[in-house]
């Protein structure tokens, strides 16, 4: 390096700087040997410059032919005016560097692929050459703009007080409903730690021992299922506040998020935002995670539609719900297009996706012949639809009939374009509040209920008497945020009184005992001054995605895994010594390798 010390970057040079000499860094993007000149663009993360070597100096020439795509190299030169060769689309288009000396630091052997905005390699390789794939100015924007994301959100919380504190991640399982990473003890034989699915139980502790406001930017690790918007380790904005009801906690997490948008994106958010209740969305939108940048509403016709011959409607009836979604005219939809969204809706558990359409007088075409004319009248009246309009019908029960069709609503607006993909989503985001969920969900399978939120989500408080009488009319104090449909964070006011914790520890099938043993430490300290307190924690990375406009938590994480949770770069998880498993008193079931 020495005497190569950088004098600007690759991003910086104008034609005010012509005439400068300058020294720059960084790595051989193009280099092309015009006889006449040989020109080579070089790259760093701030931009690209453009170098010219001139034949007349015949010995730096003969070096510089030999520069190929990804040396890292250092160059002396003077600035010069392109003149009318200027490249517009290059800030620094207007000048490249006459170059005098060469420094090359690293060459590189050939690439599994280019290093280019737009490539056409599998993500597997590109995943394998992760610190290539990084090279990529798309994937330096998304990765400088998580950190810019990380900065304000900090300067945001701090600004209100808040302390960024950090809490272990060799402790005990967090029951956040995903299975947990476990962590063999060797000094502790037959003994594990449990990496954290989040910083819960720690953070309430920090608000019993009085640090009053909590934040930390928190690793979570959950062994789930992968989707595109989940991955096993990711990122919480977590938070934490004492003394405090809803209401402040939503006041401070919009103020972060509505100062996110203004410097990330430059969007002005209206705050205080929209608040919505659980059943409100489930009844208008099927999901939990509305999508309210456009219409198209579900309908509950089930009292309507039990009195059709159709057989479908009928069974569904009985302990069911049937819903209808009117896509309405010019919008059609093609029998291709029907059958994707069918296939969809098959998805969610739906048996099928019926359809009819509004026709000049009654119903026409799928399912028209089954349904009376008095009854099409009813419904179409019930819905206010007009002709040309499109009727989606799903009959199941509630919990299908709602996933199916709210799913295929939001299919459908992808179909009909009625949302702007990539980063122009966010000019005019859709953001709300959901409010008021169940406190707890029945899960037929186990015959016993789990806790929708958490188990240290505190119930309404004038639902708690409901809790010995009927759980499933309990509503809780949790909420999520959501941002174009998906969600952006959730939280809950805590339960800080030891004896409704029990009791629904014992409601979620926890006994004393079993409690005692899971959560003793926290019993305990909601008995020895446990403020009123709640919080709540953002995804990061899913936050990173949606201002970015990225279709995968992959293209906003520096080094994440595959949806087989490998690591394809340093080919992890991987298999130990016996001696290592000796040591942890670890035997292994899993097959020879090979
Ligand atoms: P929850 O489990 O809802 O709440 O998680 C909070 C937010 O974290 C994000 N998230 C994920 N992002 C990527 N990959 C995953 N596998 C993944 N799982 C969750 C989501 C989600 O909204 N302790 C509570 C919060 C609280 O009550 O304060 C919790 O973890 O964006
Ligand atoms: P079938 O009578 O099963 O051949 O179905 C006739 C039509 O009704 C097809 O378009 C199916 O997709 C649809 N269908 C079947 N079951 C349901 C259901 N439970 N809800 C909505 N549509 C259904």
């Amino acid at each position: 390096m020495e005497g190569f010390n950088r004098t600007h970057t690759c991003g910086e040079l104008r034609r005010e700087h012509v005439g400068s000499e300058v020294t720059l860094t960084g790595w051989v993007q193009d280099h092309r040997n015009l006889g006449g000149a040989l020109f080579v663009v070089l790259r760093d993360r701030y931009g690209l410059t453009q170098l010219k070597v001139d034949p007349e100096r015949s010995e730096l020439f003969e070096e510089a032919s030999r520069l190929r795509a990804e040396f890292v190299i250092g160059v002396k030169g003077t600035v010069v005016d392109r003149g009318a060769n200027e490249n517009k689309e290059l800030p620094t288009g207007a000048i490249e560097v006459d170059a005098t000396e060469i420094r090359i630091f690293n060459r590189s052997s050939v690439l599994p692929f280019q290093v280019r905005e737009e490539l056409d390699a599998t993500e597997n390789l590109r995943l394998t050459y992760r610190y290539l794939d990084l090279r990529r100015p798309n994937l330096q924007r998304n990765i400088i703009m998580r950190s810019k994301l990380t900065a304000v959100v900090r300067d945001a919380l701090q600004s209100h007080g808040f302390l960024d504190l950090e809490t272990p991640v060799l402790t005990k399982s967090t029951p956040e409903g995903a299975r947990d990473y476990l962590v063999p003890s060797r000094v502790h034989p037959g003994c594990f730690y449990a990496l954290p699915q989040s910083p819960q139980l720690f953070k309430q502790l920090y608000m019993i021992a009085g640090f009053d406001r909590y934040y930390q930017i928190a690793r979570c690790f959950r062994d789930e299922d992968l989707r595109a918007d989940r991955q096993p380790e990711f990122t919480q904005i977590d938070i934490e506040m004492s003394f405090i009801e809803t209401k402040h906690i939503f006041e401070v997490c919009e103020h972060m998020v509505a100062r996110v948008f203004k410097e990330i994106r430059g969007v002005e958010l209206q705050l205080p935002l929209r608040q919505m209740s659980y059943d409100e969305a489930m009844e208008k939108y099927g999901v939990d995670a509305p999508d309210l940048r456009y219409e198209l509403l579900l309908n509950d016709v089930t009292a309507l539609l039990s009195e059709s011959g159709y057989r479908v409607f009928a069974e569904a009836a009985q302990a069911g719900l049937i819903k209808v979604l009117r896509v309405p005219a010019p919008a059609s939809l093609s029998r291709k297009d029907l059958a994707a969204l069918e296939e969809h809706a098959k998805t969610y558990g739906a048996k099928g996706l019926a359809w009819t359409r509004v026709a000049e007088a009654g119903l026409e075409a799928g399912i028209a012949k089954f349904i009376e004319a008095p009854l099409a009248q009813a419904l179409i009246e019930k819905l206010g639809a007009a002709q040309g309009d499109t009727l989606l019908f799903v009959a199941d029960k509630a919990s299908v009939t709602n996933a199916a069709l709210g799913n295929v609503r939001k299919r459908l607006a992808e179909m009909l374009s009625l949302v702007p993909k990539g980063p122009a989503a966010l000019d005019a985001p859709s953001l709300v509040w959901i409010t008021s969920f169940p406190m707890f969900e029945w899960s037929e399978e186990d015959g016993r209920w789990y806790a929708m939120h958490h188990p240290f989500t505190s119930p309404r408080a004038e639902d708690v008497e409901k809790l010995a009488t009927d759980p499933g009319a309990v509503r809780a104090q949790a909420y999520d945020l959501v941002l174009n449909g998906v969600e952006l964070g959730g939280g809950s006011i805590r339960i800080h009184d030891p004896q409704l914790q029990s009791q629904v520890f014992e409601l979620l099938g926890i006994g004393a005992e079993e409690a005692r043993a899971k959560f003793g430490f926290l019993l305990d300290a909601l008995q020895m001054g446990a403020p009123p307190h709640g919080g709540l924690a953002f995804g990061l990375d899913r936050f990173a995605m949606l201002l970015t406009g990225a279709e995968s938590l992959r293209d906003v994480i520096a080094y994440p895994k595959t949806n087989k949770a490998t690591d394809l770069m340093s080919d992890a998880p991987g298999r130990v010594s016996q001696a290592q498993l000796d040591e942890l008193y670890l035997q292994s079931k899993a097959p020879e390798e090979g």
